[in-house]
């Protein structure tokens, strides 16, 4: 069965090779647009069938007509931590009035996550992965680490799977109290018996690498988890350089991993290393935004030749926002990136970071994952920032 989307007053493609479009910004801009999406067969993903200008349209089964609104490729939110239970609306407050952020608060939500049932952790998982679609998410990438002992951190990741394929194994999110005199325990049990329970479950593994962090993991910890987690057939993520500069990023790098997120303080190596390398750098201004930091210098990025892409990290401590359309505002109010850049970091470069190619694109036999702006153009998601005008189309 096919679907003809037409009334598309412009149609932002993500494809740098489309013929015809608009190329300017790297966007694959096409305006008065139509698109086609099906499936080959019943039970089939549905892709996207047919892209070009709506006077050029082939015939369909069905057809609807937008009336003139802008269509892009769903956001692919690369990085969240949705499986949790309990609330730190109080932390954000204090951080407001000046408290810095140490990664302490984590074991405040461990505690409560521990507590929840397997219903309540699944109700509240489901409610804020709808939240992101309603918004026009459409992949969303989600790690344990709320649990961090062995059977915690399965069942975060079993949730989890039952919702995304984009599943990631936290166990190195933090040292959990239970284990402050004896790190090194810690660490054996993530990189080991951990670990076996918990691949079945997960396409990646991360770890929250940051010395200026006494909860979370230094270089060499960081390593030893990456390196058993690759072992296990887990692809690697990073959390690095969040709080200061340190080794995540570099470290990142050198083991070819397909992301390294945060990166708010960089030295101009980290940055050096950084470009031409295959690991994209994930920024996520939701975080400095609520814990009063300074933003990521995305611009310096950019015209460094880094990859950059802009997630949420949607989480109970330093983000607790799900809204994609408020990181490309962020993104482009204070990293310096141009609206176009940030669409492009919230859509084909979240999904490279992904190692994903049928995601954040509108191309012949991509999924058919699209978001629809009630406005003209993608410019208005930064223009209209903290309006609703972004959502999942419904095909
Ligand atoms: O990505 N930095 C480490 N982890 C999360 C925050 C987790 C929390 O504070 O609950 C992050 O910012
Ligand atoms: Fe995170």
């Amino acid at each position: 069965m096919a679907i003809l989307i037409t009334g598309i007053s412009e149609l932002v493609t993500c494809d740098e090779t489309l013929e015809g479009a608009d190329q300017a910004d790297r966007l694959g801009i096409l305006h008065d647009a139509a698109v086609v999406v099906g499936a080959e067969f019943e039970d089939a993903p549905t892709t996207v069938q047919w892209v070009g200008a709506a006077a050029d349209a082939p015939a369909a089964d069905w057809s609807f007509d937008l009336g003139g609104q802008a269509v892009l490729p769903g956001f692919v939110d690369s990085h969240s931590h949705l499986v949790y239970a309990g609330d730190r609306s109080a932390e954000f407050a204090a951080r407001m009035t000046g408290q810095p952020y140490d990664g302490g608060g984590i074991a405040v939500t461990m505690a409560a996550t521990r507590e929840a049932s397997d219903p309540e952790l699944r109700a509240l998982l489901t409610a804020r992965v709808d939240e992101m679609r309603s918004q026009g998410t459409t992949t969303v990438e989600i790690k344990s680490g709320y649990g961090l002992t062995l059977e915690e951190e399965v069942r975060a990741l079993r949730l989890a799977s039952e919702v995304t394929e984009e599943t990631t194994f936290l166990g190195g999110h933090v040292v959990p109290p239970e284990f402050r005199e004896d790190r090194g325990s810690y660490v054996d049990l993530v990189a080991g018996e951990m670990l076996q329970a918990a691949a079945p479950y997960a396409r990646w593994i991360d770890v929250f690498c940051e010395p200026n962090s006494p909860h979370a993991f230094d270089g060499e910890e960081a390593r030893r988890i990456l390196l058993a987690g690759r072992e296990a057939g887990l692809e690697l993520r990073v959390h690095g350089n969040q709080l200061g500069h340190g080794p995540g990023v570099q470290l990142a790098v050198e083991l070819g991993a397909a992301s390294v997120d945060h990166c708010t303080y960089l030295s101009d190596a980290d940055i050096d290393a950084l470009a031409g390398s295959e690991t994209v750098a994930t920024l996520l201004p939701g975080v400095e935004f609520s814990t009063h930091s300074p933003y990521p210098d995305g611009r310096r990025l950019i015209d460094a030749g880094v990859e950059v892409a802009i997630a949420t990290d949607c989480n109970p401590g330093t983000c607790n926002s799900s809204s994609m359309p408020l990181m490309i505002a962020l993104a482009v109010r204070e990293m310096g990136m141009t609206p176009a850049e940030a669409v492009r970091a919230a859509t084909v470069v979240a999904a490279r970071s992904l190692r994903r190619s049928d995601v954040g694109v509108v191309r012949v036999g991509a999924r058919a994952d699209l978001a629809v702006l009630s406005a003209p153009s993608y410019l208005h998601l930064p223009y209209r920032v903290g309006v609703p005008i972004a959502k999942t189309l419904q095909v």
